[in-house]
């Protein structure tokens, strides 16, 4: 297969492209990058790749016939505009999450990729992380019982990161309860088996508006300053945008369309860094103890005070970012596009997942109003559940 790349940020997520793509299955056959510093270092970093023609405007490259699909590793705003061109140009489509910074820029892509019968796979690699995995497999196997409740508070340590680059204004994100949730609202809807159909938002910008020595407008941020250990205390961080207007804490109610409730926490100032589920079913509840490198999936099924789970289940680390799921779910596209393999991701839900997203900040920035999620056309439904396959029904 021929792909192009939107985005060679080596060190971000182009370079997972780079790194992981299988060799025997896929020809880079061109780039789109708009920043003449990053060509170089791709050029530097990946030699194998010296005589891969680049692009300065995706458009010019989308018009490239031998190219069968492209992967949008760009920010989210342009999600939206480059999905719907890449589909309309006749290529599979490999889109980051999430899928766009609005509700109807989601349902635009899923029209357009309904209309054009062209592959969509959506960049959801939690969907590939052990630990999640794991928890899956145990929900499934019944041990918990029927699941109806679940949480998951999401610890960000290296959150100052969104307060330096585009994520810190709405206009580029919506906010980073969708830009970040995204990944865990998802998670909720595929483990507990529903989409949330209302939701309740609260959430506040309370830290990161009280920096000072901001960067000035058009200053290049340090990204990699907000893992240092000297990243501290939030408070007092140098260096982030000068625009800042999303929340840096915020909470999320789901009412799922199959009675499951759950909720969602977020804090972008916290020491550590976690996500930690709790899944809590008719028979027992679940939770994980770390999430990436090394994790554990605890499983409580007696009645007791005490602490220790009945079940302790080890989760080994995997080798590659991201906990293995980077390498995993860029081979998982090449499955689906090339050999028609169906991937643990899914177009609808991950418009589900921004759904809720949106829902959550349009009722934290009114009154913490409830929102009701419009349903997707029956007809997309059934093409996406079958595979992206048009039924006679
Ligand atoms: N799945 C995950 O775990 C994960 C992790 C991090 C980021 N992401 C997602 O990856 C995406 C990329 O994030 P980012 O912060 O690296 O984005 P970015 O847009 O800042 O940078 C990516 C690269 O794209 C280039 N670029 C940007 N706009 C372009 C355009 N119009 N034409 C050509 N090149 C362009 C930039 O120069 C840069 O090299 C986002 O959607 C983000 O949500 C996903």
């Amino acid at each position: 297969m021929r792909f192009g790349v939107i985005g060679a940020n080596t060190d971000l997520r182009g370079g997972i492209v780079f790194k992981y793509f299988p060799r025997e299955e896929g020809v880079l056959a061109a780039i789109c990058e708009r920043d003449p510093a990053m060509v170089e270092k791709f050029r530097k970093t990946w030699p194998e790749f010296a005589q891969t023609p680049v692009y300065a405007d995706y458009r010019e490259m989308l018009k490239v016939p031998e190219l069968e699909a492209v992967f949008i590793m760009v920010r989210d705003p342009y999600h939206e505009e480059m999905a719907v061109a890449a589909l309309e140009a006749g290529k599979a489509v490999y889109l980051e999450k999430p899928m766009a910074i609005t509700l109807e820029g989601c349902d635009r892509i899923l029209e357009a990729a309904y209309r054009t019968g062209c592959k969509l796979f959506l960049g959801h690699n939690m969907r590939y992380l052990p630990v999640v995995l794991k928890m899956k497999e145990l929900i499934d196997s019944g041990v918990i019982g029927e699941v109806q409740s679940v949480w998951c508070r999401h610890f960000i340590s290296y959150g100052s990161c969104y307060f330096r680059h585009w994520c810190a204004e709405q206009k580029n994100c919506t906010g980073l309860l969708l830009q970040k949730g995204a990944h865990d609202i998802d998670v909720i809807h595929w483990l507990a088996g529903g989409y949330t159909e209302r939701a309740v938002g609260m959430g506040r910008l309370s830290v990161y508006n009280r920096t000072t020595d901001r960067l000035a407008p058009g200053e290049a941020p340090d990204r990699a300053a907000s893992w240092k250990e000297d990243c501290w205390p939030p408070d007092q961080l140098k260096g982030l945008s000068p625009e800042l207007d999303v929340e840096d804490h915020s909470m999320l109610l789901m009412q799922l369309d199959n009675g499951v409730q759950a909720s969602y926490e977020q804090c972008m100032y916290t020491p550590d860094s976690e996500r930690n589920y709790t899944f809590i079913g008719t028979r027992g509840r679940l939770e994980n103890v770390g999430d990436m490198e090394s994790a554990e999936v605890h499983v409580w099924t007696k009645r007791g005070s005490r602490q220790e789970p009945d079940q302790r289940h080890v989760i080994p680390a995997m080798d590659g970012s991201h906990g293995g799921s980077d390498a995993a779910i860029i081979k998982a596209f090449f499955d689906f596009a090339g050999k028609g393999i169906t991937p643990a991701t899914s177009p609808l839900a991950a418009r589900n997942a921004v759904a809720a997203g949106v829902a959550g900040h349009l009722s934290m920035r009114n009154g913490n109003m409830p929102q009701v999620i419009p349903p997707v056309p029956a007809e997309w439904i059934a093409y996406f559940e079958n595979g992206q396959k048009k039924t006679d029904r």
